[in-house]
């Protein structure tokens, strides 16, 4: 694939399906890439969502193969293709170990495991047939650290999201698909306030560069991990968290 490596990062031509894109990364994402030029399908739980002009929007359960079956084989038909996944939807608890249920277990890693697993299983192949493809999920500075405001169920779904970005990289490497992680801190969206019920906690000291992150933080990130600039990379989490995780 041609490159141009000065200027602003460019999907153009490029057809982007995220999961969660409702949510605060996710439609940070979404309209990060169809700035970029993609066409994007953003989708999430709900029926319908408003996430910014120009950007599809679809109804998905993550937690459903017949539903990624049927989401993804309707964009084939309708776009052609599709270049980019990008996984973001996810829950948090953060209930302490001894008193977690099962019901939690299985809603946490129904959502966050599986729920990568569906769409990329159906999407690898078709990936790796078309020779090109770049997959990112979003795991957690929770997977490296133990947590900063969540739970074993959370922890452990995400360092399951790194290592399965990781077997996606090497098995994709030679077809063209590249797989990585971001490992993000504590970044100001829904999903923050729900678990800690402060909409904007102060840093107090705990991030390095002296505040927590925001969704564009977390959006640059991922144009940059899903553009050609990124060529070399595959199988990385990228630490993204203000310093406070380091390797
Ligand atoms: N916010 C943080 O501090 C933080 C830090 C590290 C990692 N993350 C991860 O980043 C991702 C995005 O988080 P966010 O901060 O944007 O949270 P968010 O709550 O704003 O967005 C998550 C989205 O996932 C969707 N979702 C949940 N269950 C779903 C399902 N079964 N099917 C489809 N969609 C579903 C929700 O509706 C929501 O829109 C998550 O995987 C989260 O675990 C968040």
């Amino acid at each position: 694939m041609a490159q141009h490596l000065s200027g602003p990062a460019s999907l153009q031509g490029q057809v982007a399906l995220i999961t969660g894109g409702a949510g605060g990364m996710g439609r940070a994402i979404a309209q990060a890439f169809h700035g970029a030029g993609a066409t994007v399908i953003a989708t999430d739980r709900a029926e319908h969502e408003d996430v910014g002009d120009g950007i599809h929007y679809r109804q998905y359960d993550v937690t459903s193969r017949p539903a990624t079956d049927r989401l993804v084989d309707g964009i084939v038909a309708e776009y052609g293709k599709v270049d980019i996944l990008v996984l973001c939807a996810g829950i948090i608890a953060r209930t302490p170990l001894a008193d977690s249920s099962d019901d939690e277990w299985d809603a946490i890693l129904s959502v966050n495991v599986r729920g990568v697993v569906n769409p990329t299983r159906k999407l690898f192949p078709l990936m790796c047939a078309q020779g090109f493809g770049k997959i990112l999920a979003a795991g957690s500075i929770a997977a490296k650290n133990g947590g900063v405001a969540s739970g074993p169920a959370y922890v452990a779904s995400k360092a399951a999201v790194h290592g399965m970005m990781r077997w996606i990289a090497k098995a994709g490497a030679p077809h063209g698909v590249y797989a990585n992680t971001l490992a993000p801190g504590p970044v100001e969206t829904a999903m923050w306030a729900n678990v800690t019920g402060q909409a904007a906690p102060s840093a107090n000291g705990t991030v390095p560069l002296g505040r927590y992150g925001n969704a564009q933080d977390i959006a640059q990130a991922a144009l940059f991990l899903c553009s050609p600039a990124s060529n070399w990379i595959t199988g990385t989490s990228l630490d993204i968290s203000g310093g406070m995780w380091m390797d």
